[in-house]
């Protein structure tokens, strides 16, 4: 375990960057015609494209040899081994068991933890079935129509990701609702589209103790039990997913109805578990298996290839180098699939929880290079007219990830091609920006002369030179959907051991939840409050007797 900084390769890459931090991208297209060739690489049905980055051939070789003095090869080894190499928890982590489609043995305390996680998902299959078939009815003895998650982070995103980026695999007779935020509005405006006859409620926490899921369960259970006055029909229409058998079963759920997770899987790694249930259930277990198979494919890749054509190394050496070398502040994911718009929100979870750390793995605060950036965005085309403009033209830089499917099956003509011509010519005018000269020839060339031009001019140039990975695949399926989302899990791994931190734990959220903990009392109690802050006071206060109408 080592601060990076004192890696002979992160000097030998500072010295690199300094010498050629002066080329601009469009320099080095010039200078290397055969930059796609050179830096484009495929790997489970995705290209990847990063010869939009500021680098040469000379790069490459530097950052691989970041990732090797940083100790990546063994510790993606311990990783796949179930090794606890989640320190502060001392936990294995083992995402990559959970779809390890091969079934060799994966062993964690010395028990192979295959056959459990084969059970589990025989368990799901057989709902999954059951209630997509029709043969699992309701109390009434009517079939499910709708499912209600109730889950919040790690086990409310990736199922929501999931199944609205694969909607047209959806079962035809089957809603899929997500209840996360505790503002009562979202179960509320759930509860009123639904039937309790007919559906299906999924509560999904990994503690059980979440109290946003905890209250949100309890809503919707007591909405039920209003409705049909049947404390027995709890069994026939409330599931849960979980690590924590006890609060399930004090819950007043069967543990028959319980879907089972371990403690080595992460929240924001657990879509492969059974917090995928909503997955199963609107794709059908068949494509839930072929998300898996692609994320396996992924696995492998990433335990099997040499680090130089290994795409997550790849993707997590390039974030390196444009966090601590060139400095940009956050990355920007723009996908082009408007499926995909909740990838973004998905992202912010795996990679800021993970790598959102400044102490490393010895306990010691990192405090001479930075760690995980800003991550953020929605859907690339309508980003182009809202923020972009910051991006091409602001004062500060943002490195971008541009995600595209080459078939857009339901993009009738002549939206498929419109939608791909953007994506392509974002990342060309973030690379290529627009010159003075160009911006000259182009006014003139509209007819624009003397004061006018001069005036115009300035507001018309784009520096460009902003670095950019795209990612191609053939269409969104299951089988590159789940290879795309392991690509991103692994190159978070690379990232947090290269930076020395703990990418498995999330201390950092505890402090509001304590704080939230006791100002919830306080906001019952009549008397003013004085313990805090002034402003912390001064808003509570407000808040209470504007709240009562004082
Ligand atoms: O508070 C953050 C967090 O613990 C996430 O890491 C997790 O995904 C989420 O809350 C939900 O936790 P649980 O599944 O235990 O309800």
């Amino acid at each position: 375990m080592t601060n990076p900084v004192k890696l002979p390769a992160w000097t030998a890459l500072k010295t690199h960057v300094t010498a050629i931090s002066d080329l601009h991208l469009r320099d080095l297209f010039a200078a290397e015609p055969q930059r796609f060739e050179l830096f484009t690489l495929e790997a489970c049905g995705l290209l990847l494209d990063y010869s939009k980055n500021r680098i040469t051939k000379a790069t490459l070789p530097i950052l691989t040899q970041l990732a090797r003095e940083s100790g990546l090869e063994e510790r993606r080894t311990r990783m796949f081994s179930g090794e606890k190499i989640n320190s502060t928890e001392n936990r294995a982590v083992l995402h990559t068991a959970l779809r390890n489609i091969t079934n060799t043995p994966v062993m964690v305390d010395g028990i192979d933890v295959m056959p459990a996680i084969n059970a589990v998902r025989e368990h799901m299959t057989r709902f999954a079935n059951a209630i997509r078939s029709g043969e699992w009815k309701g109390h009434t003895g009517e079939i499910i129509t709708d499912i209600v998650n109730i889950g919040i982070g790690g086990s409310d995103l990736g199922p929501l990701m999931v199944c609205r980026a694969l909607h047209r695999f959806a079962h035809p007779r089957l809603k899929m609702h997500f209840a996360s935020t505790v503002d009562g509005d979202q179960i509320t405006g759930i509860l009123s589209r639904v039937n309790p006859a007919t559906t299906l409620f999924i509560v999904a926490s990994k503690t059980f103790t979440t109290q946003e899921t905890l209250t949100n369960a309890h809503t919707a259970r007591r909405w039920f039990l209003e409705a049909t006055g049947n404390p027995a029909a709890i069994a026939k229409h409330f599931v849960a997913v979980s690590t924590n058998t006890e609060a399930v079963t004090a819950f007043g759920i069967d543990p028959a109805n319980m879907f089972e997770f371990w403690d080595w899987v992460g929240g924001r790694y657990s879509l492969w578990s059974a917090i995928g249930l909503p997955i199963a259930l609107c794709l059908g277990p068949d494509n839930f298996q072929a998300l898996l198979a692609g994320a396996h494919a992924m696995d492998r890749h990433f335990a099997e290839t040499p680090l130089e054509r290994n795409m997550p190394v790849l993707l997590g050496q390039l974030g390196i180098l444009n966090r601590n070398f060139y400095h940009f502040p956050s990355l920007l994911i723009s996908p082009y699939n408007q499926a995909l718009d909740r990838f973004p929100s998905y992202l912010q979870q795996l990679d800021m929880e993970s790598n959102g750390k400044s102490v490393d793995l010895d306990g010691l605060r990192v405090k001479d290079y930075e760690t995980g950036p800003i991550v953020w965005g929605d859907s690339g085309i309508n980003g182009q007219h809202a923020y972009y403009q910051l991006l091409h033209q602001g004062s500060q830089g943002v490195s971008i990830d541009f995600i595209a499917s080459i078939e857009h099956p339901d993009s009738p003509s002549p939206h498929g091609p419109i939608l791909m011509a953007n994506f392509f010519a974002q990342s060309e005018a973030f690379m290529r920006g627009k010159t003075e000269e160009e911006v000259r020839i182009e006014l003139t060339a509209q007819g624009l002369r003397g004061e006018a031009l001069e005036k115009l001019l300035p507001h018309k140039i784009f520096e460009g030179n902003r670095p950019t990975n795209t990612i191609l695949m053939q269409t969104l399926s299951p089988e590159s959907l789940g290879a795309l989302i392991a690509l991103y899990e692994h190159k978070v791994f690379v990232q947090g051991t290269i930076w020395n931190l703990n990418s498995y734990d999330q201390w950092g959220v505890e402090l509001g939840k304590q704080l939230a903990k006791a100002i919830e009392q306080e906001l019952i109690a009549s008397e003013p409050v004085t313990r805090h802050d002034a402003s912390t006071n001064g808003l509570i206060n407000y808040y209470k007797q504007r709240l009562l109408g004082a």
